[in-house]
């Protein structure tokens, strides 16, 4: 079975390019660029992604995505993930990237999306991997700064299929973003928001309502109403879940006591994702394994989650159809 997990093609719909620099990147890019870590060590990084709650983790994450600054560096960071992706069979793949982390320190907005675009365009002539790009603004920011970064992005349209919504959720609840999104919807964006990973039901009905979302990242606390899971179960509204993520900012106390399975027998359409698999120990087949050996998930539940994630994603029918049909060939192998 781990096998048959590691080989099944499959999407990533949740995955912060600057959650994936790992500790060495992290380390040669400081000495090259003459920025000061907070770490002497490997090991004493090792012991500071030890995290409570979902901002211990940003605080840390922040200062590590400082060492990043040029546009070879964010080419070197999605290059680095990509080789991931070939190792963990991921076919296709939609990134996040926060550029108020980086226009905050005077990195120009075109300095990161061409990097990042650059290693996805390789991904796809060395590797046949495709790929989506979706900005996150950062809630714990204003809306006028969101709708600043909106501004910039406007002149790489063409590069960026969609909007999302991620940093510090309690207290920054999705209303409070009503007008940037709006204003995204009408310039074409797909929209995402992260919603229900710490905070209660009442932000994700707000994603939908208000931010009219298409995906639901995160979305775990839906499991506390049962009419919202009936209406999620209803709209087939795709739910991006993070396993290593939600275990190691304690919003389950280990992976038995996930929901994921209990979502995906009840019919919701869930997916699997490592969010920011350099700080949570662990890439996407790790995610996939850790739960079939926790929540003994059987073949089935594996081809579903696989065939949730191409299902949706950002990609066209067309090659919807053409994944799927390779995820149906790989089962009869
Ligand atoms: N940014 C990176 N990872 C995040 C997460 N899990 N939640 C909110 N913002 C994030
Ligand atoms: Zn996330």
């Amino acid at each position: 079975m781990i096998d048959f997990i590691k080989k099944m093609p499959k999407a990533e719909l949740h995955l912060h390019i600057e959650g994936s620099l790992e500790p060495l990147m992290m380390f040669e890019l400081a000495k090259k660029n003459n920025v000061k870590l907070p770490y002497k060590n490997l090991e004493e990084v090792k012991n500071a992604y030890e995290f409570t709650n979902l901002q211990s983790f940003l605080d840390i994450y922040y200062a590590g995505a400082n060492v990043l600054i040029t546009k070879e560096d964010f080419f070197d960071l999605t290059w680095a993930y990509i080789i991931k992706c070939k190792e963990d069979n991921i076919i296709h793949t939609e990134i996040f990237f926060d550029p108020q982390t980086h226009t905050s320190r005077k990195i120009e907005f075109k300095t990161v999306i061409l990097g990042i675009k650059e290693a996805l365009d390789k991904a796809y002539t060395e590797f046949g991997i495709t790929s989506n790009i979706i900005m996150c603004f950062l809630r714990h920011l204003t809306q006028e700064d969101a709708l600043k970064t909106l501004n910039q992005s406007l002149e790489f349209k063409d590069l960026i299929i969609g909007v999302g919504l991620d940093s510090s959720e309690l207290g920054n609840p999705p209303s409070k973003f009503k007008e940037v999104f709006k204003k995204a919807k009408k310039e074409g964006f797909k929209i995402v928001a992260h919603a229900g990973e710490e905070a209660d039901v009442s932000y994700i009905y707000e994603a939908i309502d208000i931010l009219e979302v298409q995906r639901i990242d995160h979305g775990v606390q839906s499991i506390n109403s049962k009419e919202l899971m009936d209406l999620l179960k209803e709209s087939q509204m795709p739910l991006t879940v993070c396993p290593f993520s939600n275990i190691e900012l304690k919003v389950f106390k280990d992976m038995s006591e996930h929901n994921i399975k209990l979502m995906l027998d009840y019919g919701i359409n869930v997916t699997v994702n490592s969010d920011d698999p350099s700080y949570f120990k662990g890439y996407l087949n790790d995610n996939f394994i850790s739960l079939y050996k926790n929540l003994d998930l059987n073949k089935e539940d594996i081809i579903k989650l696989a065939k949730n994630s191409i299902s949706s994603s950002f990609i066209s029918d067309e090659l919807k159809n053409n994944y799927l049909e390779k995820i149906n060939k790989f089962i009869l192998e």
